[in-house]
């Protein structure tokens, strides 16, 4: 095996093994919802969103990768809805910078689906603040076959 794809399956194995720790093969309603995030220790804007999340009340633990491609993979995240970090919280999929509320209105309403994006970065979105400038933005439900708007910003 070469060293990256040894590497690569190594970080999958982990994977299987957190996603078994974290319920995420079953769908069991957690008491306490830790919400799982995967981010690049460079990534200023998912460390952001990591205290936007933890602001609002969630426990949040955080895991550095470097390569985040074979974490979006493992997880399903389409590349039209990728964006910086990724999370794991009671089986969802939280990508990019959601909102808390949404996240909180997710886990409390628990929709067939696989979870939360914003696709990019759009500025003034939770972590993404920079002095006001806003792009509006939606936070897109997905799941298997498609996507649909969950929240409009
Ligand atoms: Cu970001
Ligand atoms: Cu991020």
């Amino acid at each position: 095996m070469a060293d990256r794809n040894r590497r690569r399956f190594l970080a999958l194995a982990g994977l299987g093994a957190l996603g078994l720790a974290t319920g995420l093969t079953r769908p069991a309603r957690a008491q306490a919802s830790v919400v799982h995030v995967y981010a690049s220790p460079y990534c200023g804007c998912c460390h952001q969103w990591v205290n936007h999340m933890r602001d609002a009340g969630f426990e949040v633990k955080v895991r550095l990768t470097e390569d985040l491609d074979p974490v979006k993979s493992y997880f399903g995240v389409a590349p039209a809805l990728q964006s910086c970090h990724t999370a794991v919280v009671d089986g969802y999929v939280i990508e990019g910078h959601v909102p808390a509320r949404d996240v909180a209105r997710l886990l409390a309403e628990r929709p067939q689906a696989k979870g939360l994006a914003v696709p990019g970065m759009p500025a003034g979105s939770p972590g993404m603040e920079q002095g006001g400038a806003s792009d509006p933005y939606d936070v897109l439900l997905f799941g298997d076959t498609g996507a649909r708007v969950y929240a409009r910003y």
